[in-house]
């Protein structure tokens, strides 16, 4: 059993104890009704306190029990929360560190509630696309008034107990703990002073009521509307505080569990709950468990201060980890120093980052002109210019310099991370940590592992990124990893809609109205299409048979790198980033289309989505086959938190699923059809025909 029961005197004390945040999993829900069941038939007792062991009040629910029949099996935790109203001698709920989700809930449903302050209070069902099931939209209305709680219920964000605790006549706390350490001794003796009031007050048992009554809201559900665009759970959240104010108790709590279980059924909230497992997932590496330990890393050094490394830098300075950066010439570490400089004081200025935190990080950057300097640093990152020499030379003076168990690391998007490896005498120390631009504000780390990367230097890697606070993604060795990969892919066929008849605006529209946070067009436009050229160029040879559009080719020739030249698929005025249609670039793919002697024809919008999604899944399936990626769910995640991918659809492995893997090979078949696309690559990738005709999913 995860809970445990102890009789102090004439108090019973229950203590929820399941590791890590004592979610409230069936063995710990079985745990309360014995300890309650204890504590009634003990004619000792007078006073019931619950409380949580370690570093939680509760968390909620358990998230191991996900998705699984054992969340509902009896007693569920509505069962226990009846319990506790029913209960004949008085429960208060002794609440620190975190009480969400269910943990707040359950303490709802206790006579009394004392908090120590500092605990992280919430109810972030939303935030999965759910709403709270067992009576937190009817009970939290009711002691915090209906304003306050509909905020809770809606945003999903915590506030801390000692702020909830001044609202005007709250009735959430009866208690404020004077400190975290006092809490325990101060709930006995309020537990002692309670035990013999009666009628027990039931939070149930209080009015709820908005002055302004109905017009309120309509006023949350303009409000919210208008924001929650693509996501149905916030106003669901709305309609059931509703009831809550204007409903019998037990209606209200009719009403929150039929839309409870409708919520569930929502391909929204399938998705988020999908990225919240596959965000935990991802930081675990099948072949490698915890007894791995990580290497210490409380400095390093970053080679190159242009675009990525400024940004790198920006991470590790952030999480309060040393810094120092080389650099081939004064100026260029001038500039990268500035840069950041920038960064932070445009933070500073918008009351972001407060000065003395700003100072304090700059105190950890240093710069030097010279390798030897770099030796007593536990990781290099190297962000040099994108050619195998320039990191040959790098990765050489790496290995002359850094000392024994250092872990060396390159930045690249397209080389050989093997190759990379191989410039040194210890390819076990090297792995690629491909950061996403802009480096300090992207998630999505990949964390590519070489044939020859140690264990450890990956379970380094993955806690460096948690530590930094990215999002990691491991990746195997391929060109473009999994995500440049796919979008490789993806880009393609964007050239193969312009030249068929789809202008850039048409294709980005449709992408976007589908949910991409920006169309291909206007991506190539901020990433710049000379990085996409260069590669190209590189890459000519393999490439030589390989079918695409030459429209970005000519793009480029014409000097329309992007957002940068002020010109790319679209014109940009000095400074915004709106981007304005141009009539040249029109004109250059009706040329092209002249040229090559194609009619353009009209193609729908649906056509536009399923040929880019669907050429993100195929190659997808192929990185899975290969072992490149090691789960459907890492690849969804690396699209959700690297390319702009919409969360509600859960990345393009899980819309794949929801479509149904038997359509994406039907509509792979038709596109194969298509003289003017690629026939060769829409034959469905092997894992990919084998699960639609074993009627499998990805996930
Ligand atoms: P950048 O051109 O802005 O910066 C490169 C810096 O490296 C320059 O400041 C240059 O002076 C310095 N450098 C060149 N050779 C050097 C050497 N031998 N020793 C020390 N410093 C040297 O390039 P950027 O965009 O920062 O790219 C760096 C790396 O990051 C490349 O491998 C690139 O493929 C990769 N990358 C770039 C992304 C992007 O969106 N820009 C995204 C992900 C990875």
């Amino acid at each position: 059993m995860t809970a445990h029961y102890q009789v102090q005197g004439d108090i019973a004390l229950i203590t929820l104890d399941n590791p890590p945040v004592n979610g409230l999993g069936h063995s710990t829900r079985v745990g309360i009704a014995d300890g309650m069941a204890k504590a009634l038939a003990d004619a000792a007792v007078q006073a019931i306190i619950i409380t949580g062991a370690g570093k939680a009040f509760s968390g909620g629910a358990d998230i191991r029990e996900f998705g699984s029949s054992k969340a509902m099996m009896e007693p569920n935790l509505n069962s226990v929360i009846l319990l506790l109203e029913k209960s004949t001698k008085p429960v208060i709920a002794a609440i620190h560190s975190v009480a969400m989700g269910g943990g707040l809930e359950l303490a709802l449903g206790c006579h009394y509630r004392i908090a120590a302050p500092g605990a992280s209070i919430a109810l972030p069902e939303v935030k999965l696309g759910l709403l709270p099931g067992a009576g937190g939209t009817q009970r939290l209305p009711r002691v915090l008034g209906v304003e306050a709680g509909l905020n809770m219920v809606v945003s999903g964000e915590a506030i801390k107990s000692e702020m909830l605790a001044m609202l005007p006549g709250q009735k959430l706390f009866d208690k404020l703990s004077k400190s975290a350490e006092s809490l325990a001794e101060e709930a006995l003796a309020f537990a002692r002073s309670v035990a013999a009031t009666r009628p027990l007050p039931l939070v149930r048992d209080l009015p709820c009521k908005h002055p302004l009554g109905d017009a309120y809201f309509q006023f949350a559900r303009n409000m919210v509307g208008a924001m929650a665009k693509n996501y149905p759970a916030p106003l669901k959240c709305i309609e059931a505080v509703e009831a809550a104010a204007t409903k019998k108790f037990e209606e209200g709590m009719a009403t929150e569990r039929q839309i409870f279980i409708n919520l569930m059924m929502t391909s929204e909230s399938r998705a988020l709950r999908h990225l919240f497992l596959g965000e935990r997932a991802a930081s675990k590496i099948p072949d490698i468990d915890s007894s791995v330990q990580p290497r210490e890393i409380k400095s390093v050094a970053i080679i190159g201060a242009g675009t990525m490394g400024g940004g790198i830098a920006m991470n590790f300075m952030n999480a309060g980890i040393s810094v120092k950066m080389l650099e081939m010439k004064q100026e260029a570490l001038d500039k990268g120093v500035a840069t950041i400089r920038g960064n932070y004081e445009a933070q500073v200025k918008k009351g972001k980052l407060k000065q003395d935190k700003y100072e304090q990080r700059m105190a950890l950057l240093s710069t030097t002109l010279s390798y030897d300097e770099l030796s007593g640093t536990d990781m290099a990152i190297e962000a040099v210019f994108e050619e195998i020499g320039v990191k040959e030379k790098v990765f050489k003076e790496l290995d002359r310099v850094m000392k024994p168990g250092a872990i060396l690391t390159s930045n690249t998007s397209t080389l050989d991370v093997n190759k990379i490896a191989e410039f040194t005498q210890r390819p076990q120390d090297v792995v690629g940590l491909h950061f996403f631009s802009p480096a300090n504000v992207m998630k999505l780390l990949e964390v590519v592992r070489g044939a020859k990367t140690a264990k450890d230097v990956m379970a380094t890697s993955m806690a460096v990124a948690k530590k930094i606070r990215k999002t990691a993604v491991v990746s195997g060795v391929c060109d473009g990893f999994i995500g440049n990969r796919m979008i490789e892919q993806y880009g393609r066929q964007g050239g193969f809609l312009l030249d068929e008849g789809c202008t850039p605006q048409q294709v980005d529209k449709a992408m976007e109205k589908f949910g991409m946070a920006m169309g291909p067009f206007r991506m190539g436009d901020l990433a710049g299409n000379d990085i996409g050229w260069a590669i190209r160029k590189r890459r000519a040879v393999e490439r030589a048979t390989m079918k695409y559009s030459k429209t970005a080719d000519l793009l480029c020739e014409k000097g329309r790198f992007g957002q940068k030249t002020g010109a790319g698929w679209y014109d940009y005025k000095p400074g915004k980033r709106d981007a304005i249609p141009n009539a040249e670039v029109v004109k250059m793919i009706e040329d092209y289309r002249a040229a090559n002697g194609i009619t353009p024809r009209k193609i729908s919008d649906e056509e536009i989505v399923q040929r880019l999604v669907f050429a993100l899944v195929n190659e997808a399936a192929h990185i899975l086959e290969e072992g490149i990626a090691n789960k459907a769910s890492d690849i969804d995640i690396a699209y959700i938190f690297g390319y702009g991918f919409p969360p509600y659809r859960g990345g393009p492995m899980l819309y794949a699923d929801e479509v149904g893997l038997f359509n994406v090979v039907q509509a792979m078949h038709r596109f194969a059809q298509n003289p003017l696309d690629d026939a060769n690559f829409w034959k469905p990738a092997p894992l990919l025909a084998r699960l639609a005709a074993e009627g499998k999913t990805f996930n």
